[in-house]
């Protein structure tokens, strides 16, 4: 049993329990998520502070630099506290461009998966998100070759825990068909509620939903209604986002990313904000 003064508590993902207020290590790479961050040590700084405030779930992905990300993790934290869990995704490259160009067939998974292993300095992945679609979102299509060629992995030792990212409630049903999965990982966040029939069906099956873009990503959240309720509760919007994130369901992890240790300060406390049932119906009015 695992304690936390972390807003939302604690989940577990499969057998492993984590804090429900993650850390989102996308945004820690170069400009669009390639090359090195022009602040190397702040970027170490950031991550040794969310595990020093509590945080034992970290997302990544061999993808962000590309590599950039997942050896920035094991510089700043390894060896890994028992406590840590970092949560990694396989089925994209990265082009000359910043592109991500997808790369699900089994050979590139099965090398991701172990490029994952080197630079993160691990034996075995806690998880791995199979991420689909594209850039523009969910794409409808078979997963069963990429999502068995994880279950290989998985079998072979190499992986404990499975999920799906940018996925179509049929692609999530199809990976359940073919093996447990513990978490979907897609886009959602107050101006987007297109998971909201899935999430409610995950949490009754216990999976944990993980909104990417929690606060509109590369595009800073915008809503005047959003406005509206922060400065009542003069608090940030970005404050009133997680928040509500939190209290919209409690199979809900939050991911957010930040590469400064004020912004993930702010948001730890942010996410502590009491909402009423007022401010709740007011902001469910946004995405819908
Ligand atoms: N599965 C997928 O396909 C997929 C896709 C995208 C992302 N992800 C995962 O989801 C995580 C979250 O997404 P994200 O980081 O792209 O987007 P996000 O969490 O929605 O937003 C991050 C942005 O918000 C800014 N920010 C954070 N806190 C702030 C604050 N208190 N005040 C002002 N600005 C603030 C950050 O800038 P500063 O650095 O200046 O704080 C950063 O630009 C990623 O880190 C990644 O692990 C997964």
């Amino acid at each position: 049993m695992v304690s936390t003064s972390l807003p939302g508590g604690t989940w577990t993902l499969g057998d492993l329990p984590v804090t429900r207020f993650g850390y989102g290590a996308m945004q820690l790479a170069g400009p669009w998520v390639m090359g090195p961050p022009a602040d190397h040590g702040g970027a170490l700084a950031v991550l040794r502070a969310a595990v020093e405030l509590g945080i034992t779930h970290i997302d990544t992905s061999e993808a962000y630099g590309p590599h950039v990300t997942n050896q920035l993790i094991r510089e700043a934290l390894h060896p890994y506290p028992d406590s840590l869990h970092i949560v990694t995704k396989v089925g994209a490259n990265r082009d000359q461009q910043g592109g991500w160009p997808p790369a699900r067939d089994p050979e590139s998974l099965r090398r991701s998966v172990h490029e994952n292993l080197e630079t993160l300095g691990l034996d075995v992945l806690d998880l791995v998100n199979l991420r689909l679609g594209d850039a523009a979102g969910p794409q409808p299509g078979s997963v069963a070759e990429a999502f068995e060629t994880l279950v290989g992995l998985q079998q072979q030792g190499l992986i404990r825990h499975l999920g799906v990212s940018n996925a179509t409630p049929e692609q999530v049903a199809q990976a359940q068909a073919i093996a447990p999965i513990v978490c979907v990982q897609n886009m959602y966040n107050l101006a987007h509620r297109q998971d909201d029939e899935l999430i409610d069906a995950l949490a009754e099956q216990g999976i944990a939903y993980v909104p990417f873009f929690p606060l509109g990503g590369f595009s800073p959240l915008q809503s005047s209604v959003l406005s509206t309720v922060a400065a009542r509760l003069e608090a940030a919007p970005m404050s009133v986002a997680l928040a509500w994130l939190l209290r919209r369901s409690p199979n809900i992890l939050l991911i957010p990313g930040t590469s400064s240790t004020t912004h993930l300060r702010e948001n730890i406390a942010g996410a502590a904000l009491p909402l009423s049932d007022d401010d709740l119906a007011e902001l469910d009015k946004i995405g819908r």
